[in-house]
């Protein structure tokens, strides 16, 4: 596997959800993702980055454009130094808040990438790859 370009950018204020988002589509468009699949990837990073900064106290976005053979990937990690997640198993599971939301965003996102993996320990903030291929 080899690395196409990479990146980081802020993703500490609201207004950095929707910068992510972009981002995330430009880079889907250039890896010539299908538009089906570039939609999923860019609503995953909307509920990634939403967490990174409102549970997260904020944080980073890492871009990876991935080749592995024929095909092209986009990998893309949040990570903040946050208070982290204490129950992993409970975050993971539909409808579960700590904060009045709706408890979909991680379930949902696991849901829309083929790459899902979530490093969290209490004290020890959050990390959150994701990727999608063509
Ligand atoms: N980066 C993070 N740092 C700390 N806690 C987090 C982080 N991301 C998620 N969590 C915890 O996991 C819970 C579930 O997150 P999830 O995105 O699924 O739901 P939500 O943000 O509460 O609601 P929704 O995203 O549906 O509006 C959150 O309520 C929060 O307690
Ligand atoms: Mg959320």
């Amino acid at each position: 596997m080899n690395v196409r370009s990479s990146g980081t950018q802020p993703v500490r204020i609201e207004q950095d959800v929707v910068l992510a988002r972009q981002s995330a589509r430009k880079l889907a468009q250039e890896c010539g993702m299908r538009l089906i699949d570039l939609t999923k990837l860019v609503t995953a990073v909307s509920e990634l980055a939403r967490n990174t900064v409102v549970y997260g106290g904020g944080g980073d976005m890492d871009w990876q454009i991935l080749e592995d053979g024929p095909r092209v990937g986009l990998r893309l990690t949040f990570r903040d130094e946050g208070p982290g997640i204490p129950d992993l198993k409970l975050a993971l599971t539909d409808g579960w808040t700590s904060g009045g939301g709706l408890g979909l965003g991680l379930t949902g996102a696991r849901r829309l990438v083929e790459e899902f993996e979530l490093d969290t320990a209490p004290g020890k903030g959050t990390r959150v790859t994701i990727a999608r291929w063509t």
